[in-house]
């Protein structure tokens, strides 16, 4: 069975989506499935931010092809891991949460590289392209050690 990790943000069109390239980059996608998802339905079918696919393609990643989707409870079924990028993230996603063991497996993904400080991803949606070079500096550093998990 393929380990299923779900990147979660606000509007999934920064964040997340970086989130998901990135990590999929990272990782043998025969044993793991990667996708990302917003708590809002703000962008709904919207193509990543153009400030996203920018910095994605600095790096050597194409996140083109992804769109906005939202999250939803079901998702706690189809995921083992959900890594959210924020305190309000958190809380949008475990108020859906049905049981104990659907708030188990979500956690703030910087905890991975900074354990038990809840250190945030900031929203980089209203600045300018130096949030998105931070996002994503934060991310691949996170998402490093998810893929070494995941060997
Ligand atoms: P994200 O950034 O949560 O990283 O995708 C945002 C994108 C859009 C909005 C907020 C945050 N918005 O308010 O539309």
């Amino acid at each position: 069975m393929k380990t299923r990790i779900l990147m979660v943000c606000l509007g999934n069109i920064c964040r997340s989506p970086l989130a998901e390239g990135i990590l999929k980059s990272k990782v043998d996608e025969e044993k793991i499935f990667v996708d990302s998802a917003g708590t809002s339905n703000y962008h709904v079918d919207d193509c990543p931010d153009p400030r996203s696919v920018d910095i994605a393609r600095q790096n050597n990643l194409d996140i083109r092809s992804q769109r906005g989707r939202q999250f939803s409870a079901e998702d706690f079924d189809n995921f083992d891991r959900i890594y959210v990028m924020d305190m309000s993230n958190y809380q949008d996603v475990l108020s859906l949460a049905r049981n104990e063991q659907d708030k188990e497996k979500v956690s703030l993904i910087l905890n991975e590289v900074f354990p038990g400080e809840n250190v945030e991803v900031p929203d980089p949606y209203h600045g300018g392209a130096n949030g998105f070079k931070k996002v994503y500096d934060m991310l691949d550093e996170a998402c490093t050690i998810i893929a070494e998990k995941h060997q």
